[in-house]
């Protein structure tokens, strides 16, 4: 499935709303100034498997305690105003885990998509897929095609399910996608090529928050976190709460973000 929207050279094709970060209130940012609510969160949500090894279960326990999560920490983010949210559930590397792994959690994620499209409706909330649906099976593919259908029109939080995604394999395509499309180099800017990734829909993320404690970005949003700020914590995925998420807002909103520039009083 492609969430691209027409050729790069479209006039309809819809411009990313921002490189650069804006405020919540669609107001760009002041760019030294300190950052108020994160307008798109990003979100690496890793540490299920732990969560499981904690408590002795099986693995997909924990990727199904992990699924469980999600709703309650869109809200919380609804709720504080983030406009825009990016879950990385499963990657091009995780096909390499072993098959009933892989199996097991597409089968989840699979569920939660068809069980949950009635609260999506409800809450107003916008479904985009970030990644391709190489190597899923159809009927996956569909139920992720019907969710973006039913949910077009929805004004509210929109919600970006990174769901066989890779940063790198994302960029690839939108070289090949220039490419083929014999777009000039000369033409090629950062607005264009922004254009042409999963996210063309969306700014690019504010801040990117790291569950299950590693440091690593792991093929995530590779173009997009150029200037995001990153929140990590050792809190695993299944376990991240109100409070935790708290501090991810509040060390998000005391940072200043210079984009290469100086502070105002220097
Ligand atoms: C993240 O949890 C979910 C996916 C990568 C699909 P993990 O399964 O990576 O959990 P840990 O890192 O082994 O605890
Ligand atoms: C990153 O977690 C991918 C997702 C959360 C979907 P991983 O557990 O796959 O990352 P690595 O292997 O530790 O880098
Ligand atoms: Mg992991």
């Amino acid at each position: 499935m492609q969430t691209r929207t027409g050729p790069v050279n479209s006039s309809d094709s819809p411009t990313n709303p921002s490189a650069r970060p804006t405020q919540a209130d669609g107001e760009p940012a002041n760019d030294s100034g300190p950052a108020a609510v994160p307008r798109h969160v990003a979100i690496i949500m890793d540490g299920n498997g732990r969560w499981a090894a904690q408590r002795g279960l099986p693995r997909l326990s924990g990727h199904r305690e992990g699924v469980d999560s999600i709703p309650r920490v869109l809200d919380l983010l609804t709720d504080r105003g983030v406009e825009y949210l990016t879950l990385y559930a499963f990657s091009t590397e995780n096909w390499t885990r072993p098959p009933a792994e892989v199996e097991g959690i597409i089968e989840l994620l699979h569920e939660a998509l068809e069980r949950k499209s009635d609260l999506l409706m409800e809450k107003n909330i916008r479904v985009f897929h970030l990644g391709n649906t190489d190597h899923l099976a159809p009927d996956t593919g569909q139920v992720i095609e019907r969710l973006q259908t039913l949910t077009r029109n929805n004004t509210g939080i929109v919600l970006n399910l990174a769901f066989n995604y890779g940063g790198r394999q994302e960029i690839l395509a939108a070289v090949k996608r220039l490419i083929r499309e014999g777009i000039a180099p000369e033409e090629v800017d950062e607005e264009l090529f922004s254009r042409c990734l999963f996210t063309a829909h969306c700014p690019d993320p504010d801040l990117i928050i790291r569950t299950g404690g590693e440091l690593r970005i792991s093929n995530f949003l590779l173009w997009q976190s150029a200037y995001s700020e990153y929140y990590h914590t050792p809190t695993l995925w299944p376990d991240l709460d109100a409070a935790e998420l708290g501090r991810a807002l509040d060390s998000f909103s005391s940072r200043q973000r210079r984009f290469g520039n100086i502070p105002p009083e220097s």
